[in-house]
């Protein structure tokens, strides 16, 4: 990767990095035992390690962050931390209702990833029970993973999937070859076919969730989830598309989601190139023209997306995409990036959902993607999905 790089991109991804690196060692020190998802209004990290928020679906993301940044500086805190975090993790597989299809975002960043660098056998148990807990979500009846859990409202979630689920494959990836079984596998190979079936539209955009009969796995609509509206392309779900069908090709080597990604990815690029030329990203490309609202977590997931597609490809081919990944990490380090020590925060201007009340603010999976794409442009990065 490196060697596609020019020397000036070299140098700011190299400066960007170097800032992070002091920023977070500060920043780790003054959190340690958190687990964050946002800030406070004084810009500093609030925690999800308790009880009430230990099966929230972004937990693994700080662990992986921290991991990302031991392997970036080598400093000690951060693998402390990396490991409080995985522990305080246990108390979820103690909640049914807390284990949902969120858990390759939970135990690839953190158990996944100390596995494959310390062989420990804890980081290995966890692992697994998560995959064999992902792996029960599956429904024979149209061959979909079950996205969440019922949520005590008058919703019927039994037949959902949603498009982010890709991203939870790789670890299901893993445990076939781990355990050498490839009942695993063969799930996440059934999805992958569903998802690119009945979640990708003819000119590569992508819904957010399909509701399927759970009985007989006929679909019977889709939603606009955390999008702007049914039929609209929410920009976070175009990138963990374009992400996780790239990933589902290289556990695989089947070109059909390598072609999937592609698609993906072309109608994204296309979009900003015609609606967003400073590749600042909205919260949904078909959101109102009038509505600037953005949503910096999917800039930086599409980067480390397109990045994985680039790996994928021979340097023709894949020069479009690595060109697209570098505007959007520019535009954010440029424009969206707080490197000051105040805050605990990288990425601004994150935003969970279209319809949310809030808008715009720190997350902490945007901050893990800018930092793993500047990684992998920099060759440095561990590879956790
Ligand atoms: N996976 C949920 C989200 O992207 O907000």
């Amino acid at each position: 990767m490196k060697n596609l790089i020019t020397a000036s991109d070299k140098e700011w991804i190299s400066e960007a990095l170097s800032r992070i690196a002091d920023k977070m060692t500060v920043v780790a020190q003054r959190n340690q035992g958190k687990i964050p998802y946002t800030t406070d209004e004084s810009g500093r990290f609030d925690d999800h390690s308790g009880k009430k928020d230990i099966c929230w679906w972004t937990n693994g993301f700080w662990g992986g962050e921290l991991w990302q940044l031991y392997k970036l500086t080598g400093k000690d805190i951060f693998k402390q931390e990396a490991i409080a975090t995985e522990d305080k993790m246990d108390a979820a597989f103690m909640d049914y209702n807390g284990m949902d299809h969120d858990a390759g975002f939970r135990w690839l960043p953190t158990s996944v990833v100390r596995y494959k660098m310390e062989k420990n056998p804890e980081s290995k148990n966890r692992a697994l029970l998560a995959a064999a807990n992902l792996a029960g979500r599956f429904n024979l009846n149209g061959n979909f993973i079950r996205a969440w859990n019922d949520w005590g409202d008058d919703r019927d979630t039994t037949g959902w999937a949603i498009i982010d689920c890709m991203m939870n494959l790789p670890l299901l990836y893993w445990a076939s070859e781990e355990l050498g079984d490839t009942r695993f596998k063969a799930i996440a190979v059934a999805h992958a076919d569903t998802a690119m079936k009945c979640f990708i539209r003819e000119d590569g955009s992508v819904r957010h969730i399909v509701g399927f009969d759970p009985a007989t796995g006929q679909y019977l609509r889709d939603y606009a989830g955390q999008g702007y509206k049914e039929g609209s392309s929410w920009t976070r779900g175009q990138s963990w598309a374009l992400y996780g069908f790239a990933l589902s090709y290289k556990y695989t080597g089947d070109e059909k989601y390598l072609k999937t990604a592609m698609k993906v990815a072309d109608y994204v690029i296309s979009e900003l190139d015609s609606k967003y030329p400073d590749y600042l990203v909205p919260v949904d490309y078909r959101q109102p023209a009038d509505v600037r609202l953005e949503d910096s977590t999917a800039a930086a997931i599409t980067a480390s997306g397109l990045i994985e597609i680039v790996e994928c490809l021979d340097k023709e081919l894949s020069h479009k995409y690595l060109d697209a990944a570098i505007r959007l990490l520019r535009a954010l380090n440029d424009n969206r990036c707080d490197y000051s020590l105040d805050k605990d925060n990288i990425l601004e201007k994150c935003t969970a959902a279209y319809h949310d009340a809030k808008h715009e603010f720190a997350i902490i999976y945007g901050d893990y993607y800018y930092i793993e794409a500047l990684m992998k442009l920099d060759g440095s990065a561990l590879t956790v999905f």
